[in-house]
């Protein structure tokens, strides 16, 4: 891999997106990581990430220095150049040249990195210190009014580093740059593709698994729906899907897990139906927190019901299921350290509150991977774009879009206004755009209204579009008004007792992207 040496900075994970997106396989590794720790993993490049820090301030993250004799290519960006500079005999200083956003990049002499792109433009700075002196032997390629030495190379020695940030979007020709490095300058090959990794995984699978017995809970959701077909391909049929119907999903969601999923996967699928039990639990409950609970529980039981069955069937061949297949992605393990294994399942997995008797091993075949490359490697596997294009969809379901109790009749009018949101805004091509657009039915509110000659008393349907990277900060999505017009006047006109339809132009924070 290409390892990203985290310096502390919030880039690190962007950063190994972009490696990625140029299909070159990357991981992030703390800076303090032993020397062999880093060279175990046999890096073909090494990225030193940027970094809040002064490269001479006191208790400022290093790294180890010896990693510049491995002659593995190194990158640095930001403070991780600075490290650079310094560490192989540069001179780095504070000359009160401090830059913060956007600045003027001005290209100098025929640099890799930079030839053939503008002589002059835009890249995204964030630094107090700045490199004086390049170490021997390397080229200083650009500069910045508040760094002369703003990009610097050594070809021979497949070293190179720039001051700006390459990795984010303001600077506009910086996905470049680092490609240039990575291919040109490292001379590695583009093979990280979405055929590659599909059949890389599958083989570590059926590697883990051996001729054991696996499960997978099937949320409906992007992550689980992946991580079982892959698993699906490595095993086949030692691998059980347990998909419960709680009744809060969304029109059409249980119809293409039980159609579109098995056709395309062939896998072996358990359907539980506990929709009244979920109900009957929810009948009367308006607090978001107890719905939760609730919810929680009751998908833990039903889950557990299914894989009692499943047990007892697959034991009556004297076998026992020893692997729960989790969908976990690679933003939850960098998050949660790095670690390996059980420590990383979020709370909010479907079924990360299994009790710890049932004393599964976890199989994890995403927990390398981002979501676009979770969705790439869907499409590989042939799983139906509709499934796999999907906006991410809380656990406790519609549940927790309707402000108040929920009941049969509130939910059922809540997905004829999801699914209404949710054609026109693909009819509008503006899927790529959104996150997620909850749809939410404000069931303890009426107002007044008028319909045909008459006067109503009615509910409003809230539209939540919003546009994230991560869902851990969000922005209203300026959805066109034409398209906001349609889904209004549909939504009006075909769903009973809905006689308004409003919109949450609210970021997060302050708002949390769901109302509950
Ligand atoms: P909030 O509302 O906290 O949501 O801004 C952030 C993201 O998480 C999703 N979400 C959940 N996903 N189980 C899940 O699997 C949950 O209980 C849950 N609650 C919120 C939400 O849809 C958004 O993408």
């Amino acid at each position: 891999p290409v390892l990203v040496v985290d310096f502390g900075a919030q880039y690190a994970q962007l950063i190994a997106r972009r490696v990625r997106e140029a299909r070159i396989y990357s991981e992030v590794v703390a800076h303090d990581a032993p020397l062999e720790e880093i060279t175990a993993k046999n890096p073909a490049a090494i990225i030193l990430s940027g970094g809040p820090a002064s490269v001479y301030a006191d208790g400022a993250p290093t790294v180890d220095e010896n990693l510049f004799d491995l002659g593995v290519p190194v990158f640095g960006i930001c403070y991780g150049f600075q490290k650079m500079a310094s560490a192989l005999g540069g001179v780095v200083a504070n000359t009160g040249g401090s830059e913060f956003g956007r600045t003027t990049l001005t290209v100098s002499g025929d640099g890799a990195l930079h030839r053939g792109l503008p002589e002059t433009q835009p890249v995204w700075m964030s630094h107090n210190d700045a490199v004086q002196t390049p170490p021997d032997g390397f080229a200083v390629t650009a500069s910045t009014p508040g760094a002369p030495v703003a990009a610097f190379e050594c070809v021979e020695r497949r070293m190179a580093g720039v001051q700006y940030h390459p990795e984010v979007m303001h600077s506009p020709h910086g996905q470049e740059v680092l490609t240039r490095f990575l291919y040109e300058v490292a001379g590695l090959e583009p093979t990280w593709t979405a055929a590659n990794i599909a059949e890389a995984l599958i083989a570590d699978v059926r590697e883990q698994v051996g001729d054991g017995l696996a499960i997978c809970g099937l949320s409906g959701g992007v992550d689980s729906a992946v991580a079982g077909a892959l698993v699906q391909r490595a095993i086949g049929d030692r691998l059980t899907c347990v998909f419960v119907d709680h009744g809060l999903l969304r029109a059409g969601e249980r119809e293409q897990v039980q159609n579109d999923f098995v056709a395309a996967t062939g896998a072996r699928l358990v359907t539980v139906d506990a929709e009244e039990t979920f109900l009957g639990h929810l009948d009367g409950v308006s607090d978001p927190e107890t719905k939760r609970k609730i919810i929680g529980r009751e998908f833990i039981r039903s889950f557990e019901g299914a894989v009692s069955d499943v047990l007892g069937d697959q034991a009556a061949d004297g076998k026992k299921v020893d692997f729960l297949v989790q969908g976990t992605l690679y933003p939850d393990v960098v998050e949660s350290g790095g670690g390996s294994g059980t420590a990383n399942i979020k709370s909010h997995h479907n079924v990360g509150g299994l009790p710890e008797d049932l004393e599964f091993k976890l199989v994890e075949p995403l927990r390398l991977l981002f979501k676009d490359e979770v969705r790439a490697v869907g499409r590989e596997l042939g799983l139906p774009e509709e499934m796999v294009a999907r906006q991410p969809f809380p656990g406790p379901g519609l549940a927790i879009r309707i402000v108040g109790a929920v009941t049969k009749d509130r939910l059922d009018l809540l997905r004829k206004a999801d699914l209404i949101a949710r054609e026109e805004l693909t009819a509008a091509g503006l899927d790529g755009q959104i996150w997620q657009c909850p749809v939410v039915l404000l069931a303890d509110v009426r107002s007044v209204g008028v319909q045909g000659d008459g006067r109503t008393y009615g509910h409003p349907i809230v539209l939540r579009p919003v546009s994230s990277e991560d869902a851990m900060t969000a922005d209203w999505t300026r959805i066109p008004y034409e398209v906001l017009e349609t889904i209004s006047t549909r939504i009006t006109n075909e769903v009973p007792d809905v006689n308004r339809v409003v919109l949450d132009v609210t970021s997060k924070p302050p708002g949390t992207i769901e109302w509950e």
